[in-house]
């Protein structure tokens, strides 16, 4: 939602033309919810949202409708709304906009892909059509759906036509990740080290201490994980994306360019895309992670100990921190191509202590080759010599891969139950719900208890986040 604030002058110039003098402040909020079993029945919050229309219109992933469609359906008619579901098979490789028609918020549930292809067409769609966000992975949870950007492929280029435009409303709902294949659990994994790594302490030390199991359990959400886990769990994500929040609301825009959160980001656009099948995204940030933590312990801005540690982490994760083609050439290329994207600086963010973060512009390539030798010779103490566990994308990244029906039935729609199920009040933990009602621009009051974390970062860009 947007509130454009504006003042017109009029100017003349010095050589006697005259014109005007536009100035601008536009007022963005959106609000966050944190609720397990957003489709459950017992929680009306979605519904909500609709009830001023009867109906809502969907767009969701073609896997995701396949596990959720039913309780989807189910929910809506619980309330009396009239559910109309555009399926998608959007992979990497055809990332583009299907068209929709819709005058009420439409409601987006699946991963980044299908958040960023369904936000940009409502962001496109009658230059701004409102939209609500139900994110079904971890990428989607603690990252995608964390900034307002979206954007589909155009060209060969990645994200090349996009938009900045917020949803009204964003539910984060973990109970998705029961039925999440690990290797995109992984994957999202990564971002969260990022995050927590140049920014905060205690999320590192709660990933540090729980790697595995989070991994193994989906954060917790698959059967039998104890209560210490999935406390450890939402305690990581909900700090995790307040961190991300704090850091970039006031950079909606991306105006400014030293960002904590493109820690791993710096050489990884390239070497993401050097393998002849990609790698994963979460394995190319880890490997320029791993590899800039040696350059910032070349430099004693992290000690051994916390190196060491940062790249066991990396290790027990089964993220890659090196890559057989990652070479001089790949990494010379890859800092003139970010030089370019950040104005001619490097402002390569590293750990100065674990937990905050300092950036780098005065790195020779001298001191950068020095680095990755040393690099590649500590990797070979590693597993696998520092490579990931299922690195490369497969076709369910770039191509479309339907769930194989025996697969969704056995083991997808088995764990769907099991996670509708667990839902709401039988829900394991007691998530804080906020904003019980849709926010709008008279509706955003806190009303969820044990919540502290309220957000408002009426700052610079005159953004407020309701989290
Ligand atoms: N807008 C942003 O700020 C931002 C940030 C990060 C990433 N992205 C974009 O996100 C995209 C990647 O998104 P992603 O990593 O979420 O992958 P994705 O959306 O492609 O999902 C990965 C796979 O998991 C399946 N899936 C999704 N949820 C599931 C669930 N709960 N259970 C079972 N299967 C499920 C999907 O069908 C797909 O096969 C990229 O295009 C990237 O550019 C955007
Ligand atoms: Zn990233």
């Amino acid at each position: 939602m947007s509130d454009l604030k504006a003042t017109v002058t009029e100017t003349t110039t010095s050589s006697g033309h005259n014109g005007f003098h536009v100035e601008g402040y536009e007022k963005i909020e959106y609000d966050f919810t944190l609720i397990d079993g957003v489709f459950n029945i017992e929680n009306p919050n979605l519904a909500d949202c609709y009830k001023r229309w009867k109906r809502c219109l969907a767009v969701t992933d073609l896997n995701i409708y396949n596990v959720y469609g039913k309780q989807m359906e189910k929910y809506f008619e619980h309330y009396g709304l009239e559910l109309k579901i555009h399926k998608t098979k959007i992979g990497e490789k055809a990332k583009t906009m299907p068209t929709l028609l819709s005058i009420e918020p439409v409601l987006v549930v699946g991963g980044g892909l299908v958040t960023d292809v369904a936000g940009f067409a409502c962001a496109a769609y009658r230059r701004n059509t409102n939209f609500i966000r139900v994110p079904t992975t971890v990428i989607g949870l603690i990252d995608a759906s964390v900034s307002i950007k979206v954007a589909v492929n155009y060209g060969n280029y990645k994200n090349r036509l996009g938009a900045y435009h917020a949803p009204i409303h964003t539910f984060l709902d973990f109970t998705f990740l029961r039925t999440l294949p690990k290797a995109q659990i992984r994957n999202g994994f990564a971002e969260l080290i990022k995050i927590s790594t140049c920014s905060h302490l205690d999320t590192f030390n709660l990933l540090d201490k729980y790697c595995e199991q989070l991994i193994d359990t989906g954060f917790g959400r698959a059967d039998g994980s104890s209560k210490e886990l999935i406390e450890a769990a939402d305690k990581i994500n909900r700090e995790g994306i307040h961190e991300m929040l704090k850091l970039e609301t006031p950079n909606l825009h991306e105006i400014g360019l030293d960002r904590v959160i493109a820690y791993g980001h710096t050489w990884s656009p390239l070497h993401e895309l050097v393998p002849e099948t990609p790698l994963r995204h979460g394995h190319a940030i880890s490997i320029d992670m791993a590899y800039s933590a040696t350059l910032a312990n070349g430099r004693n801005l992290i000690t051994d100990q916390e190196h060491r540690r940062l790249l066991d982490l990396f290790s027990r994760a089964g993220l890659s921190m090196d890559h057989h083609q990652f070479n001089e050439e790949i990494l010379e290329k890859a800092t003139a191509a970010i030089l370019k994207t950040r104005d001619g600086l490097l402002r390569a963010a590293v750990p100065n202590p674990i937990g905050s973060c300092t950036f780098l512009n005065d790195v020779s390539a001298k001191e950068m080759n020095a680095a990755l030798r040393r690099h590649k010779q500590l990797m070979k103490e590693f597993p696998r010599n520092g490579e990931g566990i299922e690195a490369y994308v497969d076709a369910s990244d770039t191509g479309y891969t339907e769930n194989a029906k025996m697969a969704e039935e056995s083991t997808l729609e088995r764990s769907a139950k099991k996670a509708g199920a667990l839902n709401g009040t039988k829900g394991h933990v007691e998530t804080p719900v906020i904003n019980g009602a849709c926010a709008s621009k008279t509706e955003n009051g806190v009303t969820g208890k044990g919540m502290n974390d309220h957000l408002n970062g009426n700052i610079k860009a005159m953004a407020s986040v309701h989290f």
